[in-house]
């Protein structure tokens, strides 16, 4: 058993009710996990229906051998897991120590020890703890959005393209981040735009086509895949 583990996950939204047809996924204790697909394929859905924001039809969900199946996402929030979605993801006109603070809104006792040592993790924030969030640079941010989700503590963090928008350099600095995160403990799985990178930073992967699994398997052996390279690499 994994330490998340999605089993056979139908999900959608309203009368596209099946946009995940059956999806699996795992991410053990330690891990970064890489999910990377065609555009639509359903990887955000997937997160979403992990995180609580979706109920799925079918299908089950464990978070540390937990049924979240179908739970809000304040009480999959509180289990350990947290979720940053792809976009609207930080207040733009709070100040960043503003967000951390509603970061935490699940759980304000002990706040202030808690936004000490997420700024203490990210310097970029604690230098502009008192800046409007909408000042900060992409990069920033996305560090942001991650400092945010960090503010509970999960054992389990779901990132939904971290990287997205991001110049190479900002994206490489964003990944580094996201690496020390892991080493501190914290079990990641990241949609990723950017496959390769993803690949390069995950220990395994799924591939996502058309809301069902394509591949799976430890990342460096997919990124050396022939066919892998040839339609989800770039060659
Ligand atoms: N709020 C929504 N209401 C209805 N359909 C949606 C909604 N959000 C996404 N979809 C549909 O679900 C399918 C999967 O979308 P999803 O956002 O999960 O894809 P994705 O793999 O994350 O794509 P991308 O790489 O572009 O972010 C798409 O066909 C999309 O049109
Ligand atoms: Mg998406």
């Amino acid at each position: 058993m994994g330490l998340l583990t999605a089993t056979g996950v139908v999900a959608g939204y309203g009368a596209a009710d099946e946009i995940l047809k059956g999806v699996d996924l795992r991410v053990e204790p330690g891990e970064i996990v890489g999910i990377i697909g065609p555009n639509g394929a359903g990887k955000s859905t997937l997160l979403k229906a992990v995180a609580g924001l979706l109920k799925p039809k079918s299908g089950a969900i464990q978070l540390d051998n937990q049924d979240i199946t179908g739970k809000e996402p304040r009480d999959i929030s509180r289990m350990g897991l947290a979720y940053v979605p792809q976009e609207h993801n930080i207040f733009p006109s709070m100040s960043v120590r503003e967000n951390l603070e509603m970061g935490g809104y699940v759980d304000p006792k002990g706040a202030k020890e808690r936004i000490d040592g997420v700024l203490g993790r990210f310097p970029v924030l604690a230098k502009k703890r008192r800046h409007a969030a909408r000042t900060l640079s992409g990069g920033e941010r996305q560090m942001l959005a991650m400092a945010m989700a960090l503010m509970v503590e999960p054992a389990v963090l779901l990132l939904d393209e971290p990287s997205a928008g991001l110049s190479p350099v900002a994206a490489e600095v964003l990944f580094d981040a996201i690496i020390k995160i892991n080493k501190e403990g914290v079990s990641i799985a990241m949609v990723e735009q950017n496959a390769n990178e993803a690949l390069a930073i995950s220990h395994r992967a799924y591939i996502l086509v058309d809301g069902k699994n394509s591949r799976t398997g430890p990342a460096a052996a997919l990124a050396a895949d022939p066919e892998i390279r040839r339609i989800f690499l770039g060659g």
